[in-house]
């Protein structure tokens, strides 16, 4: 007998034992409240960056630290050849850069305040920490690569962490409170209980696995956000978009975006604006969007609205501006060749080139021409419906 198969340990599949289904699977390690990090290295003369919650502390003596990438990643395979990275932490206001360096391109560190470690590691501004590591040792499991790495710098500052759960980045203590929003607000949007019928609140809760406490707690907001109304009894219904609604919250999208644009665009920054235009170029480079990429779609069509909002720098503002998205209930209305019409990306060139050439009068003419394109669809959809949706 060799050695090999003295040792041999037999794992899941191989003894016949069930395996959990993905899907089950993701939702349940969801669960696990995590830091969030951009993992970054640089290979002949490129950079490279990835956004990576399967980090770990390994050993204090010697420190080391351990990444899982995986495999049909460019970092990974950028980390592979370089044997080095770095884990920049993020702070609770990086989340836009969490969401952007979790996308596939080979620019994204324009217009990303950065430098370079003597390592010739890319470390980014703002963060809550980074450390250093050069890779002693790799794993395979899965589909990713464990690299174990040596601590070779390590620094951090004071902030709070960005944290990821459930799907959702937030602020560690409301990010049970954002998980039910979104939870809920997702529920009313895609009309899961039908108009005109009272909102179930433990059929809610039992469905995103949350307290029926925090469920309320997002029907109050969603009230306010005109999304749900108080009936008899404390409970909620949908509220019915109706032409009127429909005007209410692309006005005030209009209101916001163009108030933006008059105040903040001329003394934007180069890298708030080279933010845009990747934005910008993102979604178009998805065009045509096919039912599979629909959804990734539409957050990115308001990943680049809001990034002109965040021209002004104010948190508050920007998830004000998210809030008005009421994209989801179009969803099912649209077939995704009708989407690309009604989302009329094409004025996002002319937005961008106003935006990158600071003309306010320009940029807010041709973003109220898209929202009012917008709407003009999203009425008719309601008028072919009997007025409500
Ligand atoms: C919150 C969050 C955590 C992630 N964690 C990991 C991770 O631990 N490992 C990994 O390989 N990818 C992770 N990803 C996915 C990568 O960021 C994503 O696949 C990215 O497009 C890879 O980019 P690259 O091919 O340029 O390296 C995560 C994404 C998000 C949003």
């Amino acid at each position: 007998m060799t050695p090999d198969t003295q040792s041999a340990v037999r794992y899941g599949a191989d003894l016949g034992l069930p395996v959990v289904d993905e899907a089950a699977f993701r939702n349940v390690v969801g669960h696990f409240a995590s830091g969030v990090t951009i993992v970054t290295t640089s290979d002949d003369d490129r950079l490279y960056g990835t956004t990576v919650s399967a980090v770990s502390s390994l050993s204090s003596e010697p420190p080391m630290m351990l990444v899982c990438l995986n495999r049909s990643s460019a970092t990974h395979d950028a980390v592979a050849r370089s044997g080095r990275y770095a884990i920049n932490i993020l702070s609770s206001a990086q989340g836009d850069l969490a969401r952007a360096f979790a996308r596939k391109g080979d620019d994204k560190f324009a217009g990303v305040t950065h430098s370079l470690s003597p390592l010739g590691l890319p470390l980014l501004s703002g963060t809550l920490a980074a450390l250093e590591c050069v890779v002693d040792e790799t794993a395979t499991g899965g589909t990713h690569t464990i690299f174990l790495g040596r601590v070779v710098s390590a620094e951090a500052r004071t902030g709070e962490p960005l944290a990821y759960y459930r799907g959702t980045f937030g602020n560690l203590e409301h990010a049970l409170e954002t998980a039910a929003y979104e939870g809920t607000r997702e529920w009313v949007l895609r009309r899961k209980t039908p108009l005109h019928q009272p909102i179930d609140i433990d059929a809610v809760a039992t469905a995103l696995r949350l307290e029926p406490a925090l469920v309320n707690n997002a029907l109050i907001r969603l009230a306010t956000e005109s999304l749900v109304h108080g009936i008899a009894g404390g409970s909620y219904e949908p509220t019915p978009m109706t032409v009127d609604l429909v005007d209410n919250l692309y006005d005030a999208r209009v209101t916001i975006e163009t108030g933006v644009i008059e105040s903040y665009l001329e003394g934007a920054s180069d890298e708030q604006i080279i933010g845009v235009r990747r934005l910008g170029e993102q979604v178009l480079a998805m065009v045509p969007a096919t039912a599979d990429n629909l959804d990734s779609f539409l957050e990115l069509n308001l990943d680049y609205h809001s990034a002109i909002v965040d021209l002004a720098g104010s948190r508050q503002l920007t998830s004000g501006y998210r809030a008005l998205n009421i994209a989801t209930v179009w969803r099912q209305t649209y077939q995704a060749e009708a989407w690309q019409r009604q989302m009329g990306a094409a004025f996002l060139p002319r937005i961008t080139a106003a935006i990158e050439s600071r003309d306010v009068a320009t940029a807010q003419t041709a973003v109220r021409e898209q929202i009012e394109f917008v709407k003009a669809g999203a009425k008719e959809v309601i008028a072919a419906r009997g007025g409500q949706v």
